[in-house]
């Protein structure tokens, strides 16, 4: 099929390279013309494994452009999938949703298209979509536009550092919409994928006894509350296991432990249950602050996801609590940040934690030095007014601090030679941001290991 995409960031170009792995001819549109220039030039502009490998491999079927005008006019399936930044009072910003919407019905050919929403939008934003389509297309045709486009709802689950992994072997696909022609559209663009008939690339084998994908098929509002729904539940099951962490603390016990005889029980499940820093990221903040925003608009109080979110916002505030009960005085001191993306295996730093500690440290008069294997650039490029020192190496970081905080759990940090490293450090102060390294290993090596539950 002619598939084309609006908006080639972590979303949008793993969606069009995966379809074009399955076949399809694919556009992908971006307002970004330096993006677009890069991504012509076959350089993603951001760090997610195997992408590029995928990208090269499926060139032939796969074309970038700044322009509506080459990619709407012949396109059977158009995705958005467009940026929804936090905006005023926790609803999301809507303004590149409108711009897409708006430039996709100036270019609509007048044959069938299927508009498919894989932006995270508020419930209802669908019928928003269709109405600024329409108009954009009667506006310039002067024609009514009925049958000419349908709406669909596709929301997106994939996990950044794992997007393509997700997005071939997704556990369901979820497809909104209100009629029986864009069903049976969305099914024949998804149907290798659903049955799992494609030969999978040999750098993101097949999971063992991955069977069919299951199609959620639902209306267009349902579609667009089962990504919040989604987001909001996971959100909580890492604040939930954060809220037990602090009560392990107090009572001397494991948190790593209870997480694990909890995780267990089938009904509950081990994913989402470590403590530690909390979530951080462009979704689950924005998202759980948009279910708040959009239950309140219907005179509900969404107390659960309330706490869930305050949870969060308080698991940061003791990482410093931590380090002040450590160090007693913070002004003066340096402390060294190990990761600075929001989670391992990702450059992105929207929401990342270690950005609040690094500005509340700051602010309290210490010293911040950071790493992370793959953020530092886009660091430099988005935040040059935080000061933080940058080092190459993890071992530099720790050289002459007072403290060590591991904030995002990359592989490399947990394999460390920390023995060594404790010897170069001013006073061998190790917060376990995420709960993954060793207690006994760490305080053996003459550390004093600070965990951030239990
Ligand atoms: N990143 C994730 O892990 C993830 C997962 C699931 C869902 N989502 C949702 O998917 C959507 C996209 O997220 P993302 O992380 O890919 O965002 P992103 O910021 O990485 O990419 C958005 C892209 O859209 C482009 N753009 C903006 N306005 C445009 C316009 N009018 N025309 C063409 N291009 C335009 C931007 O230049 C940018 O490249 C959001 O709604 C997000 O909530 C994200």
């Amino acid at each position: 099929m002619n598939v084309s995409i609006i908006g080639t960031g972590y979303v949008g170009l793993t969606t069009g390279t995966c379809l074009a792995f399955l076949g399809h001819q694919v556009t992908c549109v971006d307002a970004d013309e330096q993006k677009v220039q890069a991504l012509q030039a076959g350089k993603i502009p951001f760090f997610e494994p195997h992408l590029a490998e995928l990208v090269d491999d499926v060139k032939a079927n796969l074309t970038f452009t700044t322009q509506y005008a080459d990619a709407i006019p012949q396109a059977q399936v158009v995705f958005i999938a467009v940026g929804t930044p936090p905006g005023h009072n926790g609803a999301p910003d809507l303004k590149y949703l409108e711009a897409a919407a708006r430039g996709i019905g100036q270019y609509l050919a007048g044959e069938f298209v299927v508009v498919v929403n894989k932006s995270t939008v508020p419930i209802g934003s669908s019928n928003w979509v269709e109405s600024i389509v329409r108009d954009a297309y009667e506006k310039r045709t002067g024609k009514k536009a009925n049958g000419v486009f349908a709406m669909a709802s596709n929301p997106e689950f994939l996990r950044e550092g794992s997007a393509i992994f997700d997005s071939l072997y997704a556990d369901r696909v979820v497809v909104g919409s209100d009629h029986q022609r864009t069903r049976e559209v969305m099914y024949s663009l998804y149907r290798p994928l659903l049955e799992q008939t494609f030969k999978p690339p040999s750098y993101v084998p097949r999971p063992d006894r991955m069977g069919a994908i299951p199609l959620i098929s639902a209306d267009l509002a349902s579609a667009e509350l089962i990504k919040y729904a989604a987001n909001a539940f996971l959100a909580l099951k890492i604040s939930y296991i954060n809220e037990i962490g602090q009560l392990a603390e107090k009572v001397g016990a494991d948190i790593t432990q209870v997480a694990r005889g909890i995780g267990l029980d089938a009904r509950i499940g081990m994913r989402f249950l470590q403590a530690g820093i909390g979530w951080g990221g462009s979704c689950f903040g924005k998202d759980t602050a948009a279910l708040v925003a959009t239950a309140a608009e219907y005179g509900l109080d969404a107390p659960i996801v309330k706490a869930a979110r305050e949870m969060n916002r308080r698991q940061r505030e003791r990482v410093v609590e931590k380090l002040l009960d450590e160090l007693k005085i913070l002004k003066g001191r340096t402390v060294g940040l190990l990761g600075l993306a929001f989670k391992p295996d990702t450059d992105d730093l929207r929401e990342a934690p270690a950005l609040d500690i690094a500005r509340k440290l700051i602010e309290r008069g210490a010293r911040v030095k950071a790493h992370d294997p793959v953020a530092m650039e886009r660091f430099l490029e988005q935040y040059p007014d935080l000061d933080v020192t940058l080092c190459a190496t993890p071992e530099a970081v720790a050289q002459d601090t007072d403290a060590v905080v591991l904030v995002t759990e990359w592989q490399q940090y947990r394999d460390l030679d920390w023995k060594s490293i404790k010897c170069t450090m001013r006073t061998p102060v190790l917060l376990d941001g995420r709960n993954v390294l060793d207690r006994g290993v760490l305080t053996r090596a003459g550390f004093r290991y600070v965990g951030l539950a239990g």
